[in-house]
């Protein structure tokens, strides 16, 4: 029994020592140490030892039992230990690998305007006001003063639904529908898209961008306006930025102005992007006619209002230097990337 007992602990000893896996060690600790193990088998048979063999067997299975049990959690330590290094080597992160480069979108430069005009005009408490793309005939000439004959609604300017529905071609008639669904005071901007019959070259285009701007209410003069768009033009072109207004004629406005900033290349003393004359033309604009205040229901005796209109691919190109109105809507990444 005692060469059994040698023999279990010298075999047991050996298979502990090759074993390559946790799962291998579980399977020994079983074949040796479990309740059908070699060990427990050999514990059987003591009964028929005699009374002195007895101790001695005891003692020696017991030696054995703690040989082998602190051999398997030793085998077991050094196994997990070494799974576990292996696993962070496989698992190793190389932080100097050049990443993924992440692709941003941006706004479309006509946006970016658009969004800082808005920007400019709600800071000084400007509300937006939005009105159709198709737009009544009455909206967008008639109750703009605009009377039968003028020649802007000559079909060869106007995109014509039917005799009474026309593309809007300008913003302007979002004050007509302002005006008749608000009392004064009335402080809004109408930003949007806007038709006209146009032949596309480097500076026109059948479809463009306009923000309108409308201001009414008592005691409102032609200084406020200047003012207004003296604030505006400072932010979009720089603080030291000049505007000019010449008089000029729409059949809404009385008085009319166009409107000019002094040039952000030059500051004024004339470059190729003002073409030398030192002022670039960015907006029209005037005080409300009372024949349209009246039209849309507003007391002209006790009400007066400002309204200005701008292009916003004007604005966009004088902003970032840009000589072909094309370029914004050919989606050309390499062009839409620079801003
Ligand atoms: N609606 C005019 C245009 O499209 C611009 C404008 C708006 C002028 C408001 C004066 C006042 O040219």
């Amino acid at each position: 029994m005692k060469e059994q007992l040698n023999g279990i602990q010298a075999s047991a000893e050996k298979e502990l020592a090759t074993a390559q896996s946790i799962q291998e060690l579980e399977n020994l600790r079983v074949k040796y140490l479990g309740k059908k193990g070699e060990l427990t088998s050999v514990l059987r048979g003591m009964g028929a030892l005699s009374a002195e063999e007895r101790p001695v067997i005891g003692q020696l299975a017991n030696e054995v039992r703690v040989f082998i049990e602190s051999r398997l959690d030793k085998a077991v330590k050094d196994l997990a230990g070494k799974e576990r290094t292996l696993k962070l080597k496989q698992e190793i992160i190389d932080i100097t690998m050049p990443g993924k480069k992440a692709n941003f979108g941006r706004r479309h430069p006509l946006t970016q305007v658009v969004d800082e005009i808005k920007e400019v005009f709600l800071g000084m408490g400007y509300q937006i006001a939005e009105g159709p793309e198709v737009e009544l005939d009455y909206f967008n000439f008639e109750a703009m003063n605009i009377p039968k004959n003028h020649p802007s609604r000559d079909v060869q300017d106007t995109f014509y639904i039917d005799d009474n529905v026309v593309l809007r071609t300008h913003t302007s008639p979002v004050q007509a529908r302002v005006m008749k669904s608000q009392n004064p005071p009335i402080r809004v901007i109408c930003p949007g898209r806007v038709y006209r019959s146009d032949e596309v070259d480097a500076t026109h285009s059948p479809v463009f961008h306009q923000v309108e701007g409308l201001v009414v209410d008592k005691g409102v003069t032609m200084g406020d306006l200047v003012g207004t768009l003296q604030v505006f033009a400072k932010v979009l072109f720089g603080e030291n930025t000049k505007i000019r207004l010449r008089p000029h004629h729409f059949p809404f406005t009385e008085p009319s102005a166009e409107v000019d900033v002094s040039c952000w290349g030059c500051g004024g003393s004339g470059c190729r992007i003002c073409k030398g004359e030192g002022w670039v033309e960015i907006l029209g604009a005037g005080m409300v006619s009372p024949k349209v205040l009246r039209e849309c229901g507003i007391d002209p005796n006790v009400y007066s209002g400002f309204a200005f209109g701008l292009g916003v691919e004007r604005v966009a190109m004088a902003r970032f230097n840009i000589d072909d109105m094309r370029l914004f809507t050919e989606n050309d990444v390499r062009f839409l990337k620079q801003f």
